[in-house]
């Protein structure tokens, strides 16, 4: 498209600014309740909820509490949450078991909410982490994370959420093969019609450090993640990557971390106009809430401004701890 306009004094670009109906009327793109994802944290017991320190006013939640969340954002118009569960210690072993059990905490969660509110579509984690002694996302044997080995696991790991009900399965893992893997083991089990939001293009990031803080992965882990995710210099590959998880079955990409890899975003828009997401991730919401505490920025100008960058880079809706807050906002 070649930009045509009038050359000053003719062409004044803040006539279309000049009041809140112009500006309205010209807006590009906007944000909408429709577009949220929101990514929640699980914890075993009753009626038991614990704040969390890098996060403000984002709290892990026992399943009783974590359906009432589900049922509220339903009532907001939020289309889908996002599990991710904190796994007692004691579970975690060197072969992740516990990811796999039809009985963990994230299984009882998609079979509560989806029997309490079947209309919000619930999305898994399919990654090992919150399982592992080594707080890896793979198998780890001497140190090294296992690719193949690790598929199985996924797979295994992903039938058994979608037999709880999952409505989007979202590996989050970064193995090569498991899109293809699970594609083919969902179909083998009759299970046609559940989704896949590859995280295709996932960033070694150090914007996930709260999130690990959230699961209880921090502790676990040694050494980083950049063996299996992404180099955060390379966009070229995250093309590739998103080629590839699509080809394989997957529904839906992702982009992640999100702000600061809009330029991903748009590339891929662009590249295969597949419906795309960008997680903004635990560090980039605790940027802003922790900015705004100090009161150094407006909290909730911050918030909008940063998701409506998602849609202008051309994702199509942002996973956001922000959800239920904007989706409130956005009804006034
Ligand atoms: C791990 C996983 C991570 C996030 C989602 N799934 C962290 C990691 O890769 O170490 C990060 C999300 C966030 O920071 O909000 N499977």
């Amino acid at each position: 498209m070649q930009p045509v306009f009038a050359s000053y004094p003719l062409g004044r670009f803040r006539r279309n600014r000049k009041s809140a109906a112009m500006r309205a009327l010209t807006e590009e793109v906007t944000l909408g309740v429709g577009d949220l994802i929101w990514p929640v944290f699980l914890r075993d017991g009753t009626n038991r909820r614990d704040p969390i320190a890098s996060m403000p006013g984002v709290e892990r939640l026992s399943l009783d509490l974590v359906v009432e969340a589900a049922a509220l954002a339903h009532d907001l118009g939020i289309p889908a949450i996002c599990l991710f569960p904190y796994t007692d210690p004691a579970l975690k072993t060197a072969d992740c078991r516990e990811a796999w059990n039809p009985e963990n905490l994230t299984n009882r969660a998609i079979r509560a909410i989806k029997a309490a509110v079947p209309d919000i579509a619930v999305m898994t984690d399919v990654a090992l982490d919150p399982y592992n002694l080594y707080g890896h996302d793979g198998l780890v044997r001497d140190g090294i994370i296992l690719n193949d080995e690790s598929v199985t696991a996924l797979v295994r790991m992903a039938l058994v959420q979608a037999e709880a009900g999952a409505d989007i399965l979202g590996p989050s893992d970064m193995m090569d093969g498991r899109i293809g893997a699970m594609r083919a083991g969902l179909e083998a089990a009759g299970h046609t019609d559940v989704a896949i939001l590859s995280y295709a293009a996932k960033y070694a990031s150090a914007f996930y450090g709260p999130f690990r803080d959230a699961v209880g992965a921090s502790g676990a882990l040694k050494g980083d993640k950049k063996t299996y995710q992404m180099n955060p210099a390379n966009g070229d590959e995250a093309l590739r990557l998103v080629a590839r998880d699509l080809s394989e079955g997957a529904d839906m990409v992702m982009v992640k971390p999100g702000m600061p890899y809009l330029d991903i975003c748009r590339r891929v828009k662009e590249a295969f106009g597949a419906p795309t997401y960008a997680y903004q991730v635990s560090g980039e919401y605790a940027m802003i809430k922790g900015a705004a505490a100090q009161g150094w920025i407006d909290g909730e100008k911050a918030m909008l401004e940063s998701l409506i960058g998602f849609k202008r880079a051309g994702c199509d809706g942002v996973l956001t701890y922000f959800a239920p807050e904007v989706a409130r906002l956005l009804r006034r």
